[in-house]
């Protein structure tokens, strides 16, 4: 049944590649009192880019497969086209994760720009409108994954991915990224001298996205709002009471836009004055628990520290396969989970693999029949 799902949600794309409307009737016709409402009693369960594990990254497929595996959220990453319309997409060129490289005419669109302080050279978004990014096909990002579906799906843009979620059967949540806003901020213009955030956030009112966490209206249409930016998360709270989520780098990295160290935004004072404009913080999952030759080191006090302030923590990512697998968990993803979940208990997981967490929960601690998927 569900390769037979998959098959036909490709014939669908395939007939559609060339066209740039959205798959879905905007907004959806799927009436919100007849869904099953999003679980809030064990961590949520967070698709990391789709289900990317197995079908590439942000692309319809991956988040339609996601919502069948039981996410309770999907997740994505927005940037802004040249012309200005934000769009679903993890780095800031294209050449990494789509065939950009076999569209010749492109060849001299290559740039170089500074991003997060270091010179970065190849065909960036920003550099492209919206009709030529949807002439790319996206690929799998790691050779060991399943390359089938390379060359198969499109760019989709943030109205698309937040169609896909409202007609999803049962409530699911969106947590999209402001993703690099330093960058995005420079070099795409906006009427009326509108930011970045200011587009972003338009785009989740127009939908109707609003409420606090677990609002009335925020139980309708679950949106968790993610930046590694300070800045964008403060400037935002002014426009919208939807939940925040700090995000937090590895320990090297300052952050792009008031450039303080991982020290400084981790420290008891910080989280403190953060935890006004946040309901969370996501950091990245080796900060928390480090490792050492792939090996865990007993873990850090930052979920505690964070849990006495009443913040959620939302780290991510967690990965099926061996080549991210601590020893540990002697390549058993369940046991990841396990030992994240009951031992340094966190409130959500960033996962490639929606459908492995999905399955450990549902072992471990069963919803019943109002919420099975
Ligand atoms: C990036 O390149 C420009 C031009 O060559 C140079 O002026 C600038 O210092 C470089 N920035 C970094 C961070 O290396
Ligand atoms: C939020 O809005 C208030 C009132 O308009 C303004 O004074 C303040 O500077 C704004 N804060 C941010 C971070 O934009
Ligand atoms: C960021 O902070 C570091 C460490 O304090 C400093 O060396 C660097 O020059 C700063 N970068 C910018 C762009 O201000
Ligand atoms: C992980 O394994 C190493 C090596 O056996 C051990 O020293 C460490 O305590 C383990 N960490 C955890 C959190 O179990």
């Amino acid at each position: 049944m569900k390769s037979l799902c998959i098959l036909s949600l490709i014939a669908l794309e395939l007939t559609l590649l060339s066209a740039s409307r959205p798959f879905y009737p905007l907004p959806s016709k799927v009436a919100v009192p007849l869904k099953k409402p999003l679980q809030t009693t064990r961590p949520y369960n967070v698709a990391h880019r789709g289900s990317n594990g197995e079908i590439p990254e942000e692309t319809v497929l991956a988040y339609m497969r996601a919502i069948e595996e039981g996410a309770d959220f999907i997740e994505t990453d927005i940037l802004a086209s040249k012309d200005g319309v934000l769009v679903c997409f993890h780095d800031v060129t294209l050449d990494e994760t789509t065939d950009i490289a076999d569209h010749k005419k492109f060849a001299n669109r290559r740039a170089t720009y500074e991003v997060q302080g270091v010179n970065t050279t190849g065909w960036f978004v920003v550099d492209f409108t919206l009709e030529e990014l949807k002439l790319f096909r996206v690929k799998q990002r790691y050779p060991f994954r399943d390359q089938q579906y390379n060359g198969k799906f499109g760019l989709i843009t943030f109205e698309e991915f937040i169609s896909i979620a409202l007609d999803a059967p049962r409530v699911v949540g969106i947590y999209p990224e402001i993703k690099n806003p330093v960058l995005i901020n420079q070099h795409v213009k906006w009427p009326g001298g509108k930011r970045f955030e200011d587009k972003f956030v338009e785009m989740l009112k127009k939908y109707g996205y609003s409420g606090s966490y677990l609002s009335k209206e925020w139980m309708k249409q679950p949106v968790f709002i993610q930046s590694f930016a300070p800045t964008s998360l403060i400037y935002i709270s002014n426009l919208t009471d939807s939940p925040k989520i700090f995000l937090i780098d590895d320990v090297d990295i300052p952050t792009q836009d008031t450039n303080q160290s991982y020290w400084e935004i981790t420290s008891d004072s910080y989280l403190n004055y953060i935890k006004e404009y946040v309901l969370g913080i996501g950091p990245w999952k080796d900060t928390v628990v480090p490792e050492v030759k792939n090996y865990l080191e007993p873990p850090t006090d930052l979920v505690a520290r964070a849990h006495a302030l009443d913040l959620q923590v939302h780290p991510y990512t967690y990965r099926n396969e061996n080549q991210f697998l601590h020893f540990n968990f002697s390549q058993d993803p369940y046991k990841e989970y396990d030992y994240w979940i009951k031992v340094i208990r966190v409130d959500g997981l960033f996962t490639d693999f929606t459908g492995s967490l999905h399955n450990y929960q549902e072992l471990e601690s069963p919803l019943g029949e109002n919420f099975t998927h």
